[in-house]
């Protein structure tokens, strides 16, 4: 078999990348682990950032997010029993859309699919060979039987715990590493968001965020111990939990509902660099995770597929590498305004065991300040909504 491109994994980065490769009319070929089921069920992500929702909409995938998506102007801080509104549309013109991940990934599925694309589900043993040469090629099993793609570039899409990180040189990438001491337990509910825009609650207890993925699917988390089991927290415990957390000062109420869906996400923040080596090109969760406070993994991911759709589409169309060579570099800038951003939303809005008085006074401040500033608070908007997609 031969391809232009070689894309490993079918998230949102490997298929937007196949999706846009196709547009400018570059062959490729999806590799995925998972069942197209699997992956179209997968709840993550959900807040899209205002460029991101502007790739989808102008690649012609965007139909269904603009129809059934909620489109946000500002979000909720909440801390100390006061809830303070950041409006992003003042502060910067622009919104974010609330639209679940497995939402994104089902409508490139569909296109993809629509479009003759070649996306390969359940396939195994899948490993990369000769990517400092200019034949790379993949080896994996499908159907019980060892294929080889041969390809140009290899696009490593396979996530934080896929193969195409681990398959570089010992000592090639330098890694770097924040675990965070809490992890966040997810709930699903069939209930009416009580909040229009999500709230991220600063409480004594630890942290808590009311979100949403449509007007009758309420998306809740609240910080708990990293090796948490889900199957502690009972619905009771969880709305007990929740009313405690979200509770403001100002007359909020929570509504409760039935809990479809729960599980415990570890935080961390990771970046590899560079994120190329030869034929090989790292984009998306494969290259840097952060802990989800700043709703940035999906986004960020996105970018590094704009920049490699537009180096790819230099390369193979005009013969221009240089976008190609410059890739890591130029993804690695945003990347790491992300983290910055991931990293501090993290360590404002929660509690670490280790923090004194002290530390939570400062803390408290520091909301004050970003909700009661304007340049603070433009900051945060800025980085919410998203930065250039470079
Ligand atoms: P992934 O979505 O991980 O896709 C990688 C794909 O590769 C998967 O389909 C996987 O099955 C496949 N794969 C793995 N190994 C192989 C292999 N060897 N061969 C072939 N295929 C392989 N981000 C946010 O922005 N906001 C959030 O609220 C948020 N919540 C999250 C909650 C959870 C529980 C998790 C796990 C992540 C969350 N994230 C969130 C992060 C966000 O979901 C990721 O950043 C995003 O999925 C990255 O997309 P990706 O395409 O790079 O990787
Ligand atoms: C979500 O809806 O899943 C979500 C929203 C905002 C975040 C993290 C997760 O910061």
């Amino acid at each position: 078999m031969r391809t232009t491109i070689g894309i490993i994994g079918a998230g949102p980065a490997g298929l937007l990348l196949s999706h846009l490769l196709h547009l400018q009319g570059i062959d490729n070929v999806v590799l995925e682990l998972r069942s197209r089921s699997y992956i179209e069920n997968r709840i993550r992500a959900g807040v899209l950032e205002h460029d991101v929702a502007g790739l989808l909409r102008d690649s012609g995938v965007g139909a269904r997010m603009d129809r059934e998506g909620l489109l946000h102007h500002g979000t909720i801080l909440r801390f100390g029993g006061r809830s303070r509104r950041i409006d992003f549309q003042d502060l910067t013109g622009k919104s974010v859309m609330v639209y679940g991940q497995h939402e994104v990934v089902r409508d490139l599925v569909a296109r993809r699919l629509a479009d003759g694309g070649d996306l390969r589900f359940e396939v195994s043993d899948v490993s990369i060979h000769d990517i400092q040469t200019d034949t790379p090629s993949i080896r994996f099993t499908e159907n019980g039987e060892t294929k080889t793609l041969h390809c140009d570039i290899i696009a490593g899409c396979d996530g934080f715990h896929g193969i195409c990180r681990p398959s570089l040189p010992a000592g090639f990438i330098r890694d770097f590493d924040r675990i965070y001491p809490f992890g966040w337990l997810g709930i699903l509910a069939e209930v009416s968001p009580s909040s229009e825009e999500l709230v991220y609650a600063r409480h004594p207890n630890g942290f808590a965020l009311l979100s949403m993925r449509s007007p009758t699917i309420g998306r809740f988390y609240l910080q708990c111990p990293p090796d948490e089991n889900a199957d502690t927290w009972s619905d009771d415990r969880i709305w007990s939990e929740l009313h405690t957390r979200l509770a403001d000062n100002e007359g909020f109420r929570l509504t409760e509902g039935p809990i479809i869906q729960k599980g415990v996400t570890a935080m961390r923040s990771y970046v590899a660099e560079p994120m190329q080596s030869g034929r090989l090109f790292l984009l998306g969760d494969a290259a840097h995770i952060v802990p989800p406070t700043g709703a940035k993994g999906m986004n960020m991911a996105i970018g590094d597929v704009a920049v490699l759709a537009r180096a790819l589409e230099r390369h193979i169309k005009h013969k221009d590498s240089q976008g190609l060579d410059t890739y890591s570099r130029t993804c690695l800038r945003r990347v790491w305004n992300v983290q910055r951003f991931s990293w501090w939303m993290t360590s404002m809005l929660h509690n670490f065991a280790d923090a004194n008085a002290f530390d939570e006074q400062v803390r408290l401040a520091e909301l004050d300040y970003v909700t009661t500033s304007r340049a603070a608070a433009t900051t945060l908007a800025e980085n919410y909504v998203g930065l250039a997609l470079g």
